[in-house]
């Protein structure tokens, strides 16, 4: 049980039994629980006072409003969520990478690599995007003063391609997929002479994502879950072979984007084995899977789409496709039992769900007169 007034440490990491993102501290031992109605503004100040240190808010770097539980007027924000029963693992935890800016982990890779970029004197950036990553490459490039050139296949989300040109990108468009916008940030890295920043031709984004799973361990008090779960795309994010450890977890399981594009060997077949297309990059990601003992798994988009909508209703978060596709890998693991319901799986949600057209299918909103 969790009452409004508690103190000590909590976990960033947002847990599937709380709805708002996260768990909020646990009292100190042998304190008295403060109700809600007798924590009067004087007495949440001198509580806080006494609590909110400089150490004990040190180890609540996440979790939003519980973050200041003390100077809160709920009693039990803890209400349970049963998103991780529905899917089979109720020792579900979500890794939210919604808080990045511009809404995804893409910003940690573009970050670090556009920093780096800078520091080598790149005199102007390119890449190839699907979505997030040209958005957080524009953020990263101006805030660094760099130009940048994201190329788009044409049916992009319009959120991805309004936030690129927000910041100033030049954005191209091609009637094509995100292999086909690869060769054209190809071409213009030669010609121009722009950091090519496309998924795995340079080093610097996967060390960015490396914080990733630096951070788990840390959420986690240095230790890492039995499994993890991670929406691969290109497969930067989960290419573990990097110092700081990538993901490397006790078992991976990796869900490959199927329909969307750019996916690990596209479906795959019905064991869960990837497809035919598989590109480089995606070779990296799948030794990366194997030697955590892992597994990658396919899923449909109408799986994806119905554990997006599972998230959206169980979890308080309105996720990301990938995302929804990481949770519905979740109840193929266990279907098919790799998973045996017991294990501590943590599943990254990599951004958030706004960016991207809503799901097919949803209700009408109803029409009322003023
Ligand atoms: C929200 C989200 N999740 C997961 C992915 C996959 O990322 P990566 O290409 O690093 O494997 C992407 C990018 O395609 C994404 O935007």
């Amino acid at each position: 049980m969790a009452w409004a007034c508690q103190v000590g440490p909590r976990s960033p990491i947002s847990r599937a039994r709380s709805p708002a993102g996260a768990t909020p501290p646990t009292a100190s031992p042998g304190s008295t629980p403060p109700t809600a109605a007798r924590c009067s503004r004087a007495t949440t100040f001198e509580l806080a006072g006494r609590t909110l240190t400089r150490a004990t808010l040190a180890q609540r770097r996440a979790g939003g409003p519980w973050r200041w539980a003390e100077l809160l007027p709920v009693a039990d924000p803890a209400r349970r969520s049963h998103l991780g029963a529905a899917l089979g693992a109720p020792r579900l935890a979500v890794k939210e990478e919604a808080l990045n800016p511009t809404g995804s982990f893409k910003a940690r890779g573009m970050a670090v690599a556009v920093s780096r970029a800078i520091e080598l004197g790149a005199p102007s950036l390119v890449a190839p995007s699907a979505g997030n990553a040209g958005g957080a490459l524009a953020a990263c490039g101006a805030a660094g003063g760099v130009p940048v050139t994201v190329v788009m296949p044409s049916d992009v989300p319009v959120v991805n391609r309004g936030e690129a040109l927000a910041a100033g990108a030049r954005v191209l468009l091609l009637d094509g997929l995100i292999d086909a916008c690869g060769a054209v940030a190809r071409r213009i890295a030669a010609e121009e002479g722009a950091f090519d920043l496309s998924t795995m031709r340079e080093p610097y984004r996967v060390e960015g994502k490396t914080t990733m799973g630096l951070e788990l361990a840390e959420d986690l008090g240095w230790r890492l879950p039995d499994v993890i779960v991670y929406p691969v795309g290109g497969g930067t994010g989960m290419d573990g072979r990097r110092p700081g450890g990538g993901l490397r977890a006790d078992r991976a399981g990796v869900q490959a984007r199927g329909v969307r594009g750019g996916a690990v060997g596209g479906r795959g077949d019905a064991r869960g084995r990837p497809g035919r297309a598989i590109r480089g990059g995606d070779r990296l990601v799948l030794e990366a899977v194997r030697a955590s003992g892992g597994a990658a798994v396919a899923a449909s988009e109408e799986a994806l789409t119905e554990a997006q909508l599972l998230a959206a209703r169980l979890l308080g978060s309105y996720v990301a496709p990938e995302s929804g596709a990481a949770l519905a890998a979740v109840r193929a693991l266990r279907e098919r039992g790799d998973l045996d319901g017991g294990e501590e799986v943590v599943v990254f949600d990599c951004g958030i769900g706004q960016k991207y057209p809503p799901p097919a299918g949803l209700a009408a909103a109803e029409r009322v007169a003023g």
